[in-house]
């Protein structure tokens, strides 16, 4: 096992409420264990280009309550290069960092891994993303906030919508997965909701809304993931519109988008992210690589991160029947 003096930290990919507090984490039980830290600005990006930065106890003071991420992030295209990824390990060589955390989702995993088969560094990952679509952990770095936010904005839409007796078509995030979707939706007392895991057929969408308008509702709230087959809110309010059937029944639609994303995180996140951060380094140092820490069950497991991104993480398709008997 390589000895490790110097560890390297970053985020990588969408940010995630709750990705700071991870961060503190990190860099305080590196600090505390005698590592020197090394955080890398901008994900892959700022790791190509040197943009390094020494971390202190002090970097990460009061930064445990902010949503995005002070090291900020990035979706890099380079980095997809072998040429990327050599420059990328110079960079990390010249500065001493023998290991590193990522804090990211699956695409940032896949990188991690690259790092370690052609240049030899000991990763670690820290699930974060609002997606909450990562195999190995029971929830992700931001998914709560994430959910709270959209359960919020539903909250507000229903006042609206009940007082003008109007039809919602509202968007969450989830290019993939539907696990916002879902547990806003039933949060949030959506009478539909759309997700990526299943096949919408837009027939049945209509007859369903149809059949809920028609018996006397108040208002009906319909939640869509954004990579739900039928193309997001607009283009089921599009297919509304044009059918004569809808011409009485009024209509709006809301993006709920990258609200979703920002703002202090939860208690819930705060303490999450808090414990995987300690549990990532303290898998480096006990030895581990290639792997990501998650909560299972309430107990901190590791994972090889080719399972990570290798494999889907299912949603609970009960609780997607409990919308029909809930609505
Ligand atoms: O993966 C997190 C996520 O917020 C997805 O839910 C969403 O599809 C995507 O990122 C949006 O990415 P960007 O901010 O790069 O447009």
């Amino acid at each position: 096992m390589q000895d490790i003096q110097r560890i390297g930290v970053f985020t990588s990919g969408g940010d995630a409420p709750g990705m700071n507090a991870c961060l503190r984490a990190i860099v305080r039980t590196a600090l505390t264990n005698g590592l020197e830290v090394t955080g890398i600005r901008r994900g892959y990006e700022g790791m190509i280009e040197g943009d390094l930065v020494e971390m202190e106890r002090r970097s990460v003071s009061n930064i445990v309550q902010l949503g995005g991420t002070i090291l900020k992030s990035a979706r890099s295209e380079a980095f997809m290069s072998e040429e990327g990824r050599q420059q990328a390990a110079e960079h990390l060589r010249e500065n001493g960092v023998d290991a590193l955390v990522a804090v990211g989702g699956d695409g940032t995993f896949r990188g991690a891994s690259k790092l370690k088969e052609e240049h030899g560094f000991a990763v670690v990952g820290c699930p974060g993303t609002i997606d909450n679509d990562l195999y190995g952990t029971d929830q992700t770095i931001g998914y709560d906030t994430a959910l709270n936010t959209a359960i919020e904005n539903i909250d507000r839409i229903r006042d609206t919508a009940d007082a003008h007796n109007r039809l919602f078509l509202v968007e969450v995030m989830g290019r993939d997965a539907g696990f916002i979707a879902l547990n806003c939706g039933i949060g949030g007392g959506a009478e539909l909701i759309l997700i990526p895991e299943t096949i919408t057929e837009m027939d049945v969408v209509k007859e369903r809304i149809l059949s809920l308008m028609s018996a006397q509702r108040r208002s009906t709230i319909v939640v869509v993931a954004e990579g739900d087959d039928l193309g997001g809110a607009q283009g089921i309010e599009r297919a509304l519109r044009d059918d004569p059937e809808f011409s009485d029944i009024e209509l709006r639609s809301a993006i709920l988008g990258h609200t979703q994303r920002g703002g202090a995180p939860t208690a819930g996140d705060r303490v999450l992210a808090s414990r995987l951060g300690v549990a990532s380094v303290e898998a480096l140092l006990d030895g581990h690589s290639d792997v990501m820490v998650g909560l299972v069950n309430e107990e901190v497991k590791l994972t090889p991160l080719p399972n990570v991104y290798g494999r889907r993480k299912s949603i609970d398709y009960d609780l997607l029947k409990l919308t029909q008997i809930l609505s």
